[in-house]
């Protein structure tokens, strides 16, 4: 069942995403050569305390960090390693959740660790873009099917990346992960009609080389936890928002720049009007 947020919802899952989006503008001056995954999830799980809500990754189905920390070619679900020390040149993504007074919000970032490459920055730019064309087709009257596609022709027809099938974007609230999937590929005018009031994460992982991955457990890690990488390699990015689908357009609830993030959009707006996506 999907369930369609009140305004009193939305504003409380605002005021959870605000906290959330809080950690990663400080991971964007934290972030250098030397810092450990470990530190990020000690600064992470620290701050969302701090700041009256919890992190509710933390005992999800067994998981033990308040983050997932993943490098260069990690893809999703890295456990916050003392041994993963930053290099220069690294690429990282930091995914949390965050409930304050039982409500969620999700969001993923990517960060350059101090000079990366033009492909790494590339990477990531083209990945950015993709989780915000996926935000302006999350209109009412859409449907799921416009989100995927204008992300798949994105990355992989326009640009020649690997747009990662197996790990989707969802809905949230009450609970992390709710119906309905958000797939980052499909066809358009397929799928699930969009409605008022549905609040979603959009969260593409974009690969360098295939979108395939391949699963890596844990025996060396110790951890039940299994993470992923990509198939071949090459490395991948991952940017994620929470937000709501209104009839003034999404709402994004996990903001760390409004005035980046109108820009985004904007830019999203006209590249869908320009494509006929
Ligand atoms: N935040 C992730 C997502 O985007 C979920 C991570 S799984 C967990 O859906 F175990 F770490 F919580
Ligand atoms: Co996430
Ligand atoms: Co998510």
């Amino acid at each position: 069942m999907i369930t369609l947020k009140s305004e009193r919802e939305i504003e409380g899952m605002r005021e959870s995403g605000k906290v959330l989006a809080g950690v990663h503008l400080e991971l964007r001056n934290m972030i250098k050569p030397g810092l450990s995954a470990y530190d990020i999830e000690v600064f992470a799980n620290d701050y969302i305390l701090k700041h009256g809500a919890t992190p509710s990754e933390k005992g999800f189905e067994g998981y033990k960090y308040a983050t997932c920390v993943d490098v260069n070619d990690e893809v999703a679900h890295g456990t916050p390693r003392r041994d993963l020390i930053l290099k220069d040149g690294d690429l990282v993504k930091v995914d949390m959740t965050v409930n304050k007074n039982g409500y969620e919000s999700d969001s993923c970032w990517s960060y350059a660790v101090g000079n990366v490459s033009q492909e790494t920055k590339d990477l990531m730019d083209v990945t950015k873009k993709a989780l915000y064309l996926g935000i302006a087709e999350s209109v009412v009257g859409n449907r799921l099917g416009d989100i995927g596609f204008a992300i798949q022709d994105f990355t992989e027809n326009k640009h020649d990346y690997g747009d990662v099938r197996d790990l989707l974007g969802h809905g949230i609230q009450p609970t992390m992960h709710e119906k309905p999937d958000v797939f980052h590929y499909g066809q358009k005018g397929k799928g699930l009609r969009l409605k008022a009031g549905m609040t979603i994460t959009v969260e593409p992982m974009i690969n360098e080389g295939t979108w395939k991955i391949a699963d890596r457990s844990v025996k060396d890690r110790n951890d039940p936890w299994i993470y992923y990488v990509s198939a071949d390699g090459s490395w991948s990015a991952q940017y994620e928002h929470t937000f709501a689908i209104t009839d003034d357009g999404p709402v994004i609830l996990t903001s760390q720049d409004a005035e980046e993030d109108e820009k985004m959009l904007a830019w999203a707006r006209q590249y869908i009007k320009d494509n006929n996506y």
